[in-house]
């Protein structure tokens, strides 16, 4: 699916120099098809998690599909709202919304606050009072559940900072339906991200079931459940996994969960839309061999792409030039002065040059979005497929 050809076209003509993002177009709208057929007919709802990816095209791309958007900050407010995103479907999640930024989602009217704590829940209905207006809110819950993931990307366990736990939910709900500018549309969850197996999410269904029961028994009734993301993808074969398992995924909620009438789900997907259709793209400035390894060292670092580095994530590595038969295994490492700028460890490449091309791919996803100028370098651009 990756188009080899655009791209190097692009290079050899001097068009474009690397690092850059390539992204796939084609890939992304067949992914935000494949969600699309998921949902069908269900009461679900999907907004994309702009923190995955807020390139400006990409997100103009996925507004267009008739995604909502999921949003952690003031900027990505407004930058979905430059993207056409309508206030209507916004949710803003974080557990340090200041108080411009919670002016800005008043203002703006959107959807919804996921909040996680009950000081926040004070503070918006006060700035919402002040602006004469009435806000949208879902409480975070942490639901304690371990989504099996890398420890920095689990965030529903009691360990996390992230919602409210469930021995003080009864207080957190109470003091919501007291707060007169305030409107408590729902229970928002989000167990973690690139989360493989479904188990977590059936356990999570069970959690929720339980509260609907809970606070019908209490007459508090909720438009909607947020579901919150975290679909994993499949870093290691991205050719042969291009989508992620939506089916599973979304079968998993239509199975597990009872429903009210007229409620709705709402999920945040971010990873498993744009983590496929992204390649960060670079060129290999050097090859050299100390006595124990051989390196391949590119233009790109983890300034470009920080997963390895941050979470020793792999992203599959292709050099895309060479005509070589002969495979090599080589430390692929970036240009930053950190030990920690490491792509691969002996990754098996056909053997490499100066000047070689390589594409990392699956890198669609909290790549770009993650990008900083450290050592005073420039920010990696984007490239894109029609
Ligand atoms: N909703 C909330 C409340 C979140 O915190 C996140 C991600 C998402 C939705 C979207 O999760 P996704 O579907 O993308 O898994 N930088 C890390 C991932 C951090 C995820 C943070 N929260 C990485 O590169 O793996």
């Amino acid at each position: 699916m990756f188009n080899k050809s655009h791209l190097m076209e692009m290079l050899d003509e001097g068009k474009q120099s690397t690092p850059l993002y390539y992204y796939d177009m084609e890939l992304l709208r067949s992914t935000l098809n494949a969600v699309k057929q998921e949902i069908a007919g269900e009461p679900f709802v999907v907004h994309y998690a702009v923190k995955a990816n807020g390139n400006p095209v990409i997100l103009k791309e996925i507004q267009r599909s008739g995604l909502g958007a999921d949003l952690v900050s003031g900027n990505e407010i407004v930058a979905a709202a430059e993207a056409g995103f309508a206030p209507s479907m916004m949710a803003y999640a974080g557990v340090g919304k200041t108080d411009r930024e919670i002016e800005i989602g008043v203002d703006k009217g959107i959807y919804c606050f996921n909040v996680e704590s009950e000081p926040e829940m004070e503070v918006i209905n006060e700035i919402a009072t002040r602006m004469g207006k009435t806000a949208g809110i879902a409480i975070r819950v942490n639901p304690d559940i371990d989504a099996h993931t890398h420890r920095y990307i689990t965030t529903g366990t009691v360990a996390n900072k992230f919602g409210i736990d469930l021995p003080r939910l009864d207080d957190a709900v109470d003091l919501a339906l007291s707060l007169p500018h305030l409107h408590l549309r729902g229970l928002h969850f989000h167990i973690g991200s690139q989360v493989t197996t479904m188990q977590p999410y059936a356990l999570l269904c069970d959690r929720i079931n339980h509260l609907l029961d809970h606070y019908e028994q209490r007459g508090v009734n909720f438009e909607m459940i947020d579901a919150g993301g975290g679909l994993g993808i499949d870093y290691g074969n991205p050719d042969d996994n291009p989508i992620a398992a939506f089916h599973d995924f979304f079968q998993v909620f239509k199975r597990g969960l009872n429903l009210r009438p007229g409620q709705k789900v709402h999920f945040e997907l971010g990873r498993s839309i744009v983590a496929q259709c992204g390649s960060l793209i670079s060129k290999v400035v050097f090859v050299k061999e100390n006595s124990a390894k051989r390196f391949v060292i590119l233009d790109a670092g983890m300034t470009d792409l920080i997963r390895p580095a941050l979470y020793t994530s792999h992203h599959k590595i292709e050099n895309l030039t060479s005509q070589e038969q002969e495979s090599v295994a080589y430390d692929v490492v970036g240009p930053i002065c950190e030990s920690s700028d490491v792509f691969a460890h002996d990754e098996l490449l056909p053997v490499t040059r100066r000047g070689d091309v390589v594409a990392i791919r699956s890198a669609g996803a909290y790549g770009e979005s993650m990008a900083s100028r450290y050592n005073m370098r420039s920010l990696p651009s984007s490239v894109f497929s029609h």
